[in-house]
């Protein structure tokens, strides 16, 4: 399962990338805010830093206000001009889904975000999307168990042989990658810290103290001092 990270700072992106080996980056119109940069910069900025890293996707959310498809289409055209690594990423409604299937008819790529439910999932599929995000840390947060869910849409997946890779968004800790990990999902997409705690457990710094000390407590030949 590749591990994408859903962010648009690029220092931890950098980091993430040349320590963690993260395969993709997701961004959306609330990371570009939280990263105190403006929309340009940002893009710009990643676009810079992954030029000679080909098939790194960098998922790149249109303006939200926009309700027309024509003008989702011209707008997503011109972002993916910025970098081949580029994909549009266009919110799961019914403009979006019209925006991105001509997108992707034209060869830019996209990935279908906000998606809540199965079916919102078959369509990005059969448009031939590149990407779905179907979100999992919002739900769970209102209440609502995600196992399932993500499930059903693997398996509908599989059933028709769809292209379209699932990235299981919005995942709030280790938990929720290694469900999404047993749905056999393509991608998982997380914050900064939900990769980092996730490499975490207690037993291991526990285990590290009684082995430092048995270590220091043994006799040691010359050479390994
Ligand atoms: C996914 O592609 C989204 O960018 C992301 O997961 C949105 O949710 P969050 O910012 O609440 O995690």
């Amino acid at each position: 399962m590749k591990y994408f990270l859903d962010s648009a700072k690029i220092e931890e992106i950098r980091y993430a990338y040349e320590n963690w080996g993260i395969e993709g980056v997701t961004t959306n119109p609330r990371h570009i805010m939280n990263s105190g940069k403006p929309f340009l910069t940002v893009l710009e900025e990643l676009a810079s830093e992954f030029k000679h890293v080909s098939n790194f996707p960098i998922s790149v959310e249109i303006n939200p206000h926009l309700e027309d498809p024509k003008e989702m289409v011209s707008e997503g055209k011109k972002i993916a001009k910025l970098s081949d690594n580029f994909i549009i990423k266009i919110p799961c409604t019914e403009s979006g889904l019209i925006a991105a299937k001509e997108l992707e008819f034209e060869g830019i790529r996209t990935n279908i975000t906000l998606v809540f439910s199965p079916s919102q999932a078959l369509q990005p599929a059969r448009i031939g999307a590149k990407f779905v995000s179907p979100f999992v840390g919002w739900k769970e947060n209102s209440g609502e168990d995600t196992g399932q869910y993500i499930q059903d849409i693997v398996n509908i997946y599989k059933n028709y042989g769809y292209d379209t890779e699932i990235i299981v968004a919005a995942l709030r800790n280790g938990k929720q990658i290694v469900d999404a990990a047993k749905t056999g999902a393509h991608i998982v997409t997380c914050g900064f810290e939900v990769y980092k705690n996730s490499f975490y457990h207690a037993f291991t710094n526990h285990g590290l103290d009684v082995f430092r000390k048995a270590w220091d407590e043994t006799v040691k030949e010359e050479v390994m001092n």
